[in-house]
């Protein structure tokens, strides 16, 4: 079993990331902290509690409210991508405000910030390890290990979406995730614990395409040119996710096949890491240039001498490199199946 912290900012594939999270086989999701980016944390925050209702995750996964900033820079979120609410056009959740979604709000009625969060979920049981999952702006995870750092010998590893190999999305050379707060994934590379980072490289290989659309909608069914009517509301509600990340992708960068599951790919890591190859390699920020702003620094040719810790003098990171594409929505699929099960 893998015990797992989710740290989110969702977001439609963020939304795909939590339906991974509940559902993958031999995955204990433990808890949710939530983080500016895609949108503002007051609708990350009811957003991810939503989609927990949504997916009948059990009643103990709650959500923690983190930073609603980042460490230095302004905030910055994403409508153009996710709608203001971060989930635009997505039909079928509880609205933000309903009873279901509060009760998701905080742990037996206490509210809980993000980084107390995480530390009861180590301080619970310290015989075990837990891996600590980002597909936002690291923020949160930066305050984490400042203010725990006597807790991080219960992490098992830290697996991001964020960065890309010589490309990014929100600038040239800039991913999202990583533009947002620079100066925290900085913080979190330098922290002596495993880290694997799931590049645009990589997440731009797992498009939902039409095919598998077909597939999600009418399981068994053989595609064709008509999608058919989904057979649940869930997903029905995920089609409409779809959807509007396919429109968002095809109107700003002119991807035509479908919409990339980039966030997914963390939990997939986690589940199933062999269908991903990986190599470790010093990554570090861009936190000053005048173009340069929020790149992530992958020294694939080995310039820096670095030792063979996690941490600041040390290769500091598995970068993925390629993904098993059939395999990674197989496992999706499979997640839908068991969640229309519940
Ligand atoms: C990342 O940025 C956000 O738009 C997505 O949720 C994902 O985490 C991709 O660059
Ligand atoms: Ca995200």
């Amino acid at each position: 079993m893998k015990y797992i912290w989710l740290d989110a900012d969702p977001g439609h594939d963020d939304a795909t990331a939590i339906l991974l999270a509940v559902h993958c086989p031999d995955i204990k999701l433990l808890g949710v902290s939530t983080v500016h980016g895609n949108a503002d944390a007051q609708c990350t925050e009811s957003n991810a509690a939503r989609c927990l209702y949504a997916y009948g995750a059990p009643r103990d996964v709650h959500v923690y409210p983190g930073a609603t900033k980042p460490l230095i820079r302004p905030a910055r979120h994403d409508p153009e991508i996710h709608g203001i609410d971060g989930l635009g056009g997505v039909e079928g959740l509880p609205p933000p405000n309903s009873a279901a979604v509060l009760a998701r709000l905080g742990a037996k009625g206490e509210a809980v910030r993000a980084v107390e969060g995480i530390a009861r979920a180590i301080m619970a049981d310290r015989s075990r390890k837990i891996t600590i999952v980002s597909t936002g702006p690291m923020t949160n995870i930066a305050l984490f290990v400042s203010v725990y750092p006597d807790l991080l010998d219960s992490v098992e590893e830290f697996v991001f979406m964020g960065g890309g190999v010589g490309m990014g999305n929100r600038s040239a050379v800039a991913e999202f995730n990583i533009l947002c707060d620079p100066e925290a994934a900085q913080i979190v590379l330098d922290v002596p614990v495993r880290k694997v980072m799931i590049p645009l490289n990589v997440t731009h290989t797992a498009i939902m395409t039409r095919d598998w659309h077909h597939k999600l909608l009418a399981p068994g069914s053989i595609p064709s040119d008509t999608l058919p009517t989904p057979t649940t509301n869930l997903r029905h509600m995920l089609s409409t996710l779809i959807n509007f990340f396919a429109e968002s992708y095809k109107s700003t960068f002119g991807f035509l096949d479908g919409p990339p599951l980039h966030d997914a790919l963390t939990i997939a890591y986690v589940c199933q890491p062999d269908m991903f190859s990986c190599k470790r390699h010093r990554v570090d920020i861009e936190l000053s240039g005048t173009h340069t702003s929020g790149e992530t620094v992958v020294d694939i040719w080995d310039y820096r001498s670095c030792d063979d810790t996690w941490g600041a003098s040390g290769k500091n990171c598995l970068v993925a490199e390629s993904l098993q594409v059939d395999k990674f929505f197989s496992l999706f699929l499979d997640c839908v199946d068991r969640c229309d099960a519940v």
